[in-house]
């Protein structure tokens, strides 16, 4: 993947450190950040969205070895803390309400599922969504589910036991159960391709927005730090609970607008793997970490919360790109 085009100060000097010309400009840390909210700069995503990448396939031309840079570890765990911050503020209450329901761990979790999942933007793609913003929705996706899964492995060996156990059952899944042709990332690869679009890794990272680089930041800090593995955790039986019912919705606008069976095998796929994912992430991989670390059962709410906040920031955005009208009046109006 070729170096994205940056989008301020910040994701320029994480440019011009990865192309081995950091003496360009002030060191990232020197620079100030953002006065707006942290979830809508693009600069700070974007840089935060190259600093992660370095964990994963990197960049062509960059030095591998940049991965582990001090500085550019520091300049992360800056850009880290205030999305973190922000995450805390923005899920706070939800934390509480779910805290305040008493219960098990599955049953709180549960509720809380409940009680955040929105799901407008499945029913906007199943129902109203023309071709072209079918194929923006494929295009802002392909951020993620061209590395599907990859965060979640991160987890892996910073957990125990039955977690850990379950975990690995989940992953092999998504990374194809044995067989090369059920990888999820690449079953995306061949639904962009049917569509004419690139599948290429990253290949659309210029056109993405705020919300979906935030929201792959949030998976990737989530993943690579392991104080937050409660909150990866969460987020991931989020991720799998809201799932199964959005997707088979997707397929059936899939139908609507006669996009091709390569486009509706993904998230065919995805009907019934997920609505296993959703029992064995919240009741295998959840509550058996918290048996195991009860500490940790804050975190799996903080994660959950995060989860489902961020897919409706990205959906209200994603939505919101295609009208004048507000986002949010566009999606009530769809639900009703
Ligand atoms: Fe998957
Ligand atoms: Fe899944």
């Amino acid at each position: 993947m070729q170096l994205p085009d940056p989008r301020g100060p910040l994701s320029q000097q994480v440019g011009h450190v990865l192309a081995g010309r950091a003496c360009e400009g002030p060191a990232v840390t020197a620079l100030p950040l953002p006065t707006g909210e942290v979830l809508d700069s693009e600069d700070l995503q974007l840089a935060l969205w190259m600093l992660f990448e370095l964990h994963y396939r990197g960049f062509d031309g960059v030095d591998p070895d940049l991965e582990w840079d001090p500085v550019l570890i520091h300049s992360r765990g800056m850009l880290e803390g205030c999305l973190e911050g922000e995450l805390r503020g923005l899920t706070a209450e939800d934390v509480r309400r779910a805290q305040r329901r008493g219960g098990d761990l599955a049953g709180r979790l549960t509720w809380l599922i409940d009680d955040l999942d929105r799901g407008s933007l499945a029913t906007f793609l199943q129902r109203s969504a023309t071709v072209d913003q079918f194929a923006d929705f494929m295009r802002q996706r392909s951020i993620y589910h061209l590395k599907e899964s990859d965060p979640q492995s991160f987890v892996l060996p910073r957990i125990g036991g039955p977690a850990k156990v379950a975990l690995a059952e989940l992953q092999y899944d998504e990374y194809g159960a044995g067989r090369p042709e059920r990888l999820h990332a690449d079953m995306f690869g061949r639904a962009l391709d049917a569509m004419a679009l690139d599948s290429g890794y990253g290949a659309y990272i210029d056109e993405a927005s705020a919300a979906t680089l935030a929201m792959n930041n949030v998976m990737s800090m989530f993943g690579l730090r392991r104080r937050l593995r409660g909150a990866a955790l969460g987020h991931l039986a989020a991720f799998e609970a809201t799932s199964s019912a959005p997707c088979r919705r997707i397929v059936s606008g899939i139908e609507r607008l006669g996009l091709p069976a390569a486009t509706a095998a993904y998230f065919d796929e995805h009907v019934e793997a997920d609505a296993v994912h959703e029992q064995l992430a919240i009741r295998n991989v959840c509550a058996a970490l918290t048996d195991d670390e009860p500490e940790l059962a804050d975190d799996v709410l903080f994660g959950a919360a995060s989860c489902l906040r961020m897919a409706e920031i990205a959906g209200e955005a994603l939505v919101g790109s295609w009208s004048e009208t507000p986002p949010r009046q566009r999606l009530v109006a769809v639900d009703a």
